[in-house]
């Protein structure tokens, strides 16, 4: 056995002795209260995404521009979709999911910024790409190899936020405005 493993006998023992803590073991490598309140932040952002990209699909339909108010419904869905995958692994990790509505605002690292303007539309939903992109790869910095499946979830996540500003981008770029 390689000494750097804990001996199978005190992996089952220990395994046995926190059984309610369920998928979190001695060998977590971190503070899994952190890592919850971490994820909770992140939900709340991307509860906030879901709302402006879905107010935003409206209004854009209102301006007849079809092709973006597509895109943003699209977005709108993927991060519910984001969202749902940071909810579960709160409650894996024996935390709760925040969602209550008057607390969301404060706790999320994007903003609701609307506007009757389509540029001004895709200019926000940019930023707030930004935003959510930078704060992701500082939590998978700070998580580094203590937790990997939180890491693989939030690293999906960022991959997909990176689609999501280079969308806007091509947007906003001479042919389209
Ligand atoms: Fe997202
Ligand atoms: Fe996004």
């Amino acid at each position: 056995m390689a000494d750097f493993l804990t001996d199978v006998q005190t992996l089952r023992d220990r395994a046995r002795d926190g059984i309610m803590s369920g998928p979190v073991t001695t060998a977590y490598g971190t503070d899994v209260d952190r890592v919850i309140d971490l994820l909770n932040t992140a939900l709340a952002t991307e509860l906030v995404c879901v709302l402006r990209y879905r107010q935003h699909h409206f209004a854009a339909k209102g301006l007849d521009s079809e092709p973006v108010a597509d895109e943003f419904l699209e977005h709108s869905n993927e991060e519910q979709d984001h969202a749902d995958q940071i909810a579960n692994r709160i409650y894996q990790l024996g935390g709760e999911a925040l969602m209550d509505p008057s607390k969301l605002l404060d706790r999320s690292h994007s903003e609701y910024v609307t506007s009757r303007d389509l540029t001004e539309m895709i200019r926000e939903n940019l930023i707030a790409e930004r935003v959510a992109i930078a704060s992701y790869t500082e939590m998978i910095n700070w998580i580094g190899s203590a937790d990997p499946t939180t890491r693989r979830v939030l690293e999906k996540v960022l991959a997909k936020e990176e689609e999501h500003a280079d969308d806007m981008l091509t947007f906003l770029e001479p042919e389209h405005s």
